[in-house]
């Protein structure tokens, strides 16, 4: 049965009521000292502010700091939201008191499913099940060396791209989809490395509209944080089951073709020699007696071409964007690959060699951090934080941008500026270790494990597009609008299309 959205607001709001008059007369005693926030309504708290705003989240909060400051509270129905924005605190949270603000919160049903009950490395608790999955996919899947056996894999990903980008430049009067074409290639790369099976152009199609659909599934829905209402919401309920299981009946034929490759070497000649998923068909997690499922390795596989996919296309798609706006940096950069490699083709080894690139990419993780929250993170016990009690089972959320852009930490935070990080100049260590500044892989325990491949990735396409082609705008002599939204990631609200000029 499907309920009008007004008939349901307004049971939803007396349901609630009726709850929060009940527990109020039970919890007085028990009241917390959270962070201030701003006012909201009984039970559903600031839910219905949030969701009726129109807002991007992000932009909400944004529009928040100037007057709850760096550490506020959102009641969002059943959740208690804490909202990070300021450097000591995050430090004091995830580096000082780094155990206890290492776990995530309860998920909700949906994420529930395709997590398999929380058995991914970016879903579960934190305790042996993460310590397990998590040591997998540092140790053995993400390694420097594993990294280095996909080397050719990068190389062809890189030269197709090219190929594509020339032949719809040819056909479109030199204009190119930017997020579209890097994001293929990011996604070509993770498949490979994940599955270790060669795939043709179609059904990599395939594998990503798959994915595409079970991000809008994983999308929040108010149920999740009122659940009272999910007697409501059978229908959206009956589809997650339904996109679940489509996403394992996709991906298992390519788990069982590559086990059989592992267990029989040589069956298969186009098998690469080691893959992500060959890390999990043995795979031993403390306080288990079984490897993991089929099901559970597809969530693990889903969470490895995710984690990587938009994140890395959607920093390549600023980065040009701040090239169109500002032709020096992009010749300087030009010139830095000339001096370097002369006229072969820019190579991964040779972007260690280039400080300007590197402080290209760091400018570009700075002024545009590809998701603008690090996951949720919360807590294993009660804790304090600047005075404040955080609870265990609230969602402490981290703003990153408003760190990164801190005119207290930052010389002129709002400007694109390589060179502020060239000799002399400004630092950040991207790791938080010895200090907070910038956190586009969040800080801590939970840090990205990609980081370093999404290096290596950001690196060679940078400079293996500004090697290839000469940047410009679309149409022709027109500004670039930096408007942002989110779709997963903080992209481009005008999704850039760019005219591309071979150098040669
Ligand atoms: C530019 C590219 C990338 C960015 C900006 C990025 C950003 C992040 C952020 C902000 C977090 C959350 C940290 C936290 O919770 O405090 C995270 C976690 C994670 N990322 Fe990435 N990431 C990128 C690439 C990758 C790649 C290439 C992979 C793997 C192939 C990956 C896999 C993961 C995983 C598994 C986690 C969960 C870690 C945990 O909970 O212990 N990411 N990433």
């Amino acid at each position: 049965m499907e309920l009008s959205p007004t008939i349901f607001a307004i049971l939803a709001f007396f349901l609630s009521a009726f709850i929060f008059l009940r527990s109020r007369t039970t919890s007085k005693s028990k009241r917390l000292n959270l962070p201030p926030g701003p006012p909201g309504w009984p039970v559903v708290g600031n839910l219905f502010q949030v969701a009726g705003s129109g807002k991007p989240f992000f932009q909400y909060i944004r529009e928040l700091l100037p007057k709850y400051g760096p550490i506020f509270t959102l009641k969002m129905g059943s959740r208690t939201m804490i909202i990070l924005s300021r450097a000591d605190l995050v430090h004091e949270a995830l580096i000082e008191k780094g155990a206890i603000f290492a776990t995530r919160p309860a998920e909700n049903p949906t994420r529930t499913i395709f997590s398999s009950n929380k058995f991914t490395v970016n879903a579960s608790y934190y305790g042996p099940v993460w310590r397990s999955l998590r040591r997998n996919i540092v140790q053995n899947g993400l390694s420097a060396a594993k990294l280095r056996t996909f080397r050719h894999v990068r190389e062809t990903a890189m030269d197709k791209l090219v190929e594509r980008l020339k032949s719809e430049a040819a056909a479109n009067g030199g204009a190119v989809w930017v997020l579209k074409n890097t994001r293929f290639a990011m996604f070509c790369i993770l498949l490979s490395m994940c599955f270790g099976v060669e795939m043709d152009e179609k059904t990599i199609q395939k594998m990503d509209d798959m994915m595409k659909t079970v991000l809008i599934t994983l999308d929040p829905r108010i149920d999740d944080f009122l659940p009272l209402l999910r007697p409501f919401f059978s229908k959206q309920r009956k589809r997650v089951t339904e996109v679940r299981k489509q996403q394992i009946a996709t991906l298992v034929p390519f788990i069982e073709q590559r086990r059989s490759a592992v267990k029989n070497p040589g069956s298969d000649p186009t098998a690469a020699e080691f893959s992500y998923i060959d890390t999990l068909f043995d795979l031993t997690v403390e306080g288990r007696k079984l490897p993991p499922t089929n099901p559970e390795i597809v969530s693990l596989c889903s969470e490895f071409l995710n984690g990587g996919t938009d994140t890395t296309a959607t920093a390549i798609e600023w980065a040009i964007a701040r090239f169109i706006e500002n032709p020096s940096v992009q010749s300087k950069l030009y010139d830095e690959i000339k001096a370097t490699v002369g006229e072969k083709t820019v190579e991964e080894k040779d972007t260690e060699n280039m400080p300007y690139l590197n402080a290209v990419v760091k400018e570009l993780l700075r002024k545009h951090p590809p998701t603008y929250f690090v996951l949720t993170h919360s807590v294993t016990e009660p804790v304090k934080l600047a005075g404040y009690d955080i609870p265990p089972g609230s969602n402490v959320e981290i703003f990153t941008p408003a760190i990164s852009e801190d005119p207290n930490l930052w010389s002129n935070p709002n400007e694109f500026d390589p060179d502020r990080f060239l000799s002399g100049g400004e630092d950040a260590d991207i790791t938080g270790v010895t200090g907070v500044k910038m956190m586009p892989f969040g800080v801590g325990r939970r840090i990205c494990p990609g980081l370093g491949l999404a290096m290596v990735h950001i690196n060679l396409v940078l400079a293996r597009m500004v090697q290839e082609f000469e940047w410009s705008s679309y149409p022709e002599d027109t500004k670039v609008d930096f408007s942002e939204k989110l779709e997963f990631t903080v992209v481009m609200k005008k999704s850039l299309r760019a005219m591309i000029k071979p150098r040669v």
